[in-house]
């Protein structure tokens, strides 16, 4: 058994996530106080090692009314372990779980000894790069059933070529952001033709501060 997981994103109307300097400043209020009441509804946040170095986010519920115990478990996917141990998602704001790989040498047993002394959790699953379908099934087994999965692109791919998302929730601003190399919504190396690609089913959809929110069911994809 797995978790059921929501992808939720803010992205321009070209699809894009951040501009080619990363300013991702994307969301309007109404938009955060949206993301924060669906964090506040999940059992864990989950968000690639590229956002974490990226960003630096939190990833707390704290742009609407909650108190900490609201926070849920953090996930952060990260094959090398190159997470900062002064990153704020390794903060005492709320527990923090970080997937990596099994290959082990000096320095990342030594970088897993110091995270498990700060009280962070390590699974480990997938040679090159995280198993992202073992990872659901031992979060899963943690009573972990259902994920708000934050980005970036590289994790979304992962996880939609996997097959591991559920429900899809994007707002939509209406600002492009263009550029070649700049962060979509879903990077990696993409499906090859439609048969194989993911179908979403539109369930609802609203205006919500400048732009619009739409809020899919995942099909799924066929392999
Ligand atoms: N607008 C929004 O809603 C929003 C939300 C989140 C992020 N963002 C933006 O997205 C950008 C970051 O995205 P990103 O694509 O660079 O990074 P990312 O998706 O956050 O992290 C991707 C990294 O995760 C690791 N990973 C390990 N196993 C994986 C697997 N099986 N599948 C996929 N990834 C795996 C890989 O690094 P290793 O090989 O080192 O493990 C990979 O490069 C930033 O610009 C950020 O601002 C925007």
């Amino acid at each position: 058994m797995i978790p059921y997981v929501i992808s939720n994103v803010g992205m321009t109307l070209d699809g894009k996530l951040a501009t080619i300097e990363n300013d991702s400043r994307i969301s309007g209020e109404n938009d955060l106080k949206r993301v924060h009441e669906i964090r506040k509804d999940v059992d864990a946040i989950m968000v690639g090692i590229g956002t974490v170095l990226k960003d630096d986010p939190r990833l707390t519920v704290h742009k609407i009314n909650a108190s900490p115990k609201d926070n849920p478990l953090r996930i952060v996917v990260d094959s090398n372990l190159k997470v900062p141990l002064n990153a704020r998602v390794l903060n005492k704001d709320a527990k923090t779980v970080i997937a990596t790989t099994t290959p082990i040498s000096d320095e990342k047993e030594e970088k897993i000894r110091k995270l498990k002394e700060m009280g962070i959790m390590v699974l480990q699953a997938g040679v090159q790069k995280v198993d992202l379908r073992k990872i659901m099934n031992e979060i899963y087994k943690m009573g972990i059933n259902k994920i708000l999965l934050e980005g970036g692109g590289t994790l979304n791919w992962g996880m939609f070529k996997e097959n591991l998302i559920n429900e899809v929730r994007v707002y939509i601003a209406p600002k492009v952001f263009g550029g070649a190399n700049s962060p979509t919504y879903v990077d990696g190396k993409g499906f090859k033709n439609v048969e194989e690609c993911t179908k979403l089913e539109l369930k609802n959809y609203y205006p919500l501060d400048d732009g619009i929110v739409l809020e899919y069911r995942v099909i799924g994809s066929f392999k």
